[in-house]
């Protein structure tokens, strides 16, 4: 299966346009050992011609642009190597890019029940020709093959499943409690594998709010997990002056803490595991930095823009 990481940033990008934090600060200055991230998304595909997003983000015009494998290709004057879309949650780093693939193109649209109801509720969406746009609600729990908008197989396999973590952002209703209204299929992870090969499936899970017994038995032994690298700690963007709100209230995983990623991964045997959906504040970015090095000794490594695999 080829990977390719469209973008690796969390909602707002790094360096998020209004955020003057320290992080962001040494990446809008080009300090050496930074980078720009835009918001995070995959492309996959099993034949390296036809391929899928994992998410879509606000950027995705421009990740298109810097991706050659995802322009349009042979003699149509309309073209384009994506089949369709999966989505994990209904947040608008994963959901505003769907604007950018307007109009009459075929595509196949995968999403839970919960967050086709949310765009659906949406008639902007309606950008995307419901002619030409056929929108799949996932099983949780069944594996089933992306099929292109002529049900052609991909190639790619896949089976979703819940995780713990939050309604969209833009669907939280404050009069519902602690969890704002939040349900299961709010936030998913994808396990994908190629057809036949399930032995070598991975997994993207670009937002998660605990290590649960269930998620940890599934990652035990993974080839690779792609996972919530919002923040360094709980509390950053308090410390770092930028916001109010914790990790846990955004439905992540910090990496540290005792609940923290580096913890909950380490007696799991995954053989490759990576950060992805990184904050504008996370000081894992700024390549030598402590917080750097110390993902790195426990075996992680940090998403970037461009970044390939397979
Ligand atoms: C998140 O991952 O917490 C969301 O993307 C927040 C947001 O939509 O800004
Ligand atoms: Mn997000």
């Amino acid at each position: 299966m080829k990977i390719r990481v469209l973008g690796s940033g969390a909602g707002g990008g790094i360096p998020q346009w209004n955020c003057h934090g320290e992080v962001s600060r040494a990446v809008r200055s080009g300090a050496l050992g930074t980078s720009p991230r835009t918001q995070s998304s995959l492309a996959v595909s099993a034949d390296g011609e036809h391929w899928f997003l994992l998410n879509a983000s606000p950027d995705l015009g421009e990740q298109i642009r810097k991706n050659s494998v995802l322009h349009p290709r042979g003699e149509a004057l309309r073209h384009s190597p994506i089949q369709g879309v999966v989505l994990t949650n209904g947040d608008v780093d994963h959901v505003a890019g769907l604007l950018v693939l307007r109009e009459s193109h075929p595509l196949v649209l995968y999403g839970t029940e919960r967050v086709l109801g949310f765009l659906g509720e949406n008639s902007i969406f309606n950008v995307l020709s419901p002619h030409y746009v056929q929108r799949q609600a996932l099983s949780l729990g069944q594996s089933f093959p992306l099929r292109d908008a002529r049900g052609d197989m991909s190639g790619v396999m896949v089976e979703a499943f819940a995780v713990s973590g939050k309604v969209a952002l833009w669907q939280e209703d404050e009069s519902k409690g602690d969890n704002f209204g939040s349900e299961e299929g709010d936030t998913i992870a994808l396990k994908l594998w190629r057809e036949g090969a399930e032995q070598d499936a991975w997994y993207y899970i670009p937002a998660c709010a605990a290590m649960t017994p269930d998620l940890a038995r599934r990652l035990t032994g993974a080839s690779l997990v792609f996972f919530d690298g919002t923040l360094w700690r709980d509390d950053e963007m308090i410390i770092a002056g930028v916001g109010t709100k914790t990790g846990r209230r955004m439905g992540h995983m910090s990496q540290t803490g005792e609940h923290g990623t580096l913890r909950a991964f380490a007696d799991l045997g995954v053989k490759r595991k990576i950060l992805i959906h990184i904050n504008t504040t996370n000081p894992i970015i700024i390549e030598g930095s402590e917080e750097n090095r110390k993902v790195r000794d426990a075996g992680w490594e940090i998403a970037y823009d461009g970044m390939e695999i397979g």
